[in-house]
């Protein structure tokens, strides 16, 4: 069998990047531990009440410590369940001030959804029986879109909130 000369060259090139992007999923997965925010943890989706964190009264944001800070959540289509206000309304906007600490807990009673809080590094993705936690700073002060960035049915594109960074 006879490869022409360019044949043979982007065989190589193909091959070639192929190993190069496994060696660094591969490097990133058992040297780096880097893996799907769910943790492996695992919750009944048809239960979310029964873990502690995820009960009605729970959800929300609560402050754990001096400038240390914990949202829980359950998402569902299509709405992001981030507990009642003083006057019973659902929230629809976290408050935290400038350089807190928010540790992010979600899970989902349904299908996979997102939780990306643009401009910032806080970005999963929701699988229904699992938690997902993201911890991170929130250094800069503003208003910050929270958005469901997997698409989940027919109202995907309602689900959101706010994330508001104050002075
Ligand atoms: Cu939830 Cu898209």
């Amino acid at each position: 069998m006879h490869l022409h000369k360019y044949e043979k060259i982007w065989l190589v090139f193909g091959m070639g990047s192929l190993a190069l992007f496994l060696i660094i999923i591969g490097f990133a997965a058992f040297w780096k531990g880097t893996h799907p925010q769910s943790h492996i943890e695992t919750i009944d989706p048809n239960n979310v009440e029964a873990h502690e964190e995820f009960k009605p009264e729970n959800l929300g944001l609560r402050e754990v410590a001096d400038g240390k800070y914990k949202v829980n959540i359950v998402a569902s289509a299509f709405n992001y369940d981030m507990g009642k206000d003083a006057e019973d309304k659902a929230v629809r906007t976290i408050r935290v001030p400038k350089g807190a600490t928010v540790l992010f807990q979600i899970t989902t009673r349904d299908v996979v959804h997102g939780f990306q809080v643009a401009g910032t590094n806080v970005n999963m993705m929701v699988e229904p029986g699992h938690i997902s936690r993201f911890e991170a700073v929130m250094k800069n002060s503003g208003e910050f879109t929270i958005v469901c960035n997997e698409y989940c049915g027919i109202g995907h594109h309602q689900m959101f909130g706010t994330v508001e960074v104050y002075e």
